[in-house]
């Protein structure tokens, strides 16, 4: 099994980076593939609403000119997924909203490549905006129908300069849980794949908000 993470964060080896890091030290320590994958320094551009992922289905995002696509298999093939940001303006850094937005987009278009798969985000700041920022990249994975895995408090640390998150005790203790858990999380999914049938997949009734009565 392995986990990709995505750091967001334009420094590859920062506090974001760190963070990761400790999430995957314990998913390695129980056996699971972990790798980071760095979009955070890349040019990345944001979604165009082109609507081709949908109309193509060809797994991949009409904006061609960019390294967003050669990240797209590696995803795709993953058991789970973290997502990790620094905090910007208490939102997530701008890179990881355009890369998101469009892989949500290209996943959902082409079958949901994290349906029932296991997810996590993360998130550092220096100070303030933490959980605001944490609920923006939960929104993907909620959205996505994954299991997502929690820890024993919100997935926020603290850091400015680079290195400066591992002194936040408290922060690692509880990535370190949350690595524990996802391994968790991923072993019981993988033993019960074959005696426990997933939920149907449910079409959603588009309706934009629209009353078919007030028409
Ligand atoms: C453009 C910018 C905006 C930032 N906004 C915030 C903020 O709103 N709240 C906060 O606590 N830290 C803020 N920070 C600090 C970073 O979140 C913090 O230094 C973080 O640890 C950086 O992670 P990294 O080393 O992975 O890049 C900001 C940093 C930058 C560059």
């Amino acid at each position: 099994m392995k986990v990709i993470a995505i750091n967001g964060s334009p420094h590859k080896d920062g506090n974001t980076a760190l963070a990761l890091q400790t999430v995957g030290e314990k998913l390695k320590s129980n056996g699971i593939d972990f790798e980071v994958l760095h979009i955070g320094h890349k040019t990345i551009h944001g979604c165009i609403a082109c609507g081709q992922c949908r109309e193509k289905q060809d797994h991949s995002c009409g904006i061609k000119n960019d390294a967003f696509n050669e990240f797209i298999p590696a995803i795709r093939e993953a058991d789970g997924i973290i997502l990790g940001s620094p905090v910007y303006f208490s939102g997530m850094a701008g890179t990881m909203k355009s890369f998101l937005d469009r892989l949500f987009y290209v996943s959902g278009s082409n079958g949901n490549y994290f349906r029932n798969k296991v997810g996590a985000a993360l998130v550092c700041a220096r100070r303030a905006g933490g959980s605001h920022t944490l609920d923006g990249l939960n929104h993907y994975l909620n959205f996505a129908e994954m299991l997502v895995a929690t820890s024993n408090y919100w997935n926020i640390i603290h850091g400015g300069a680079s290195g400066e998150v591992l002194f936040d005790k408290e922060g690692i203790t509880s990535l370190q849980v949350l690595g524990d858990k996802m391994s968790w999380m991923l072993k019981m999914r993988e033993a019960t794949k074959n005696t426990l049938p997933e939920p149907e997949r449910v079409q959603k009734p588009m309706t934009n908000f629209i009353r078919e009565d007030l028409k």
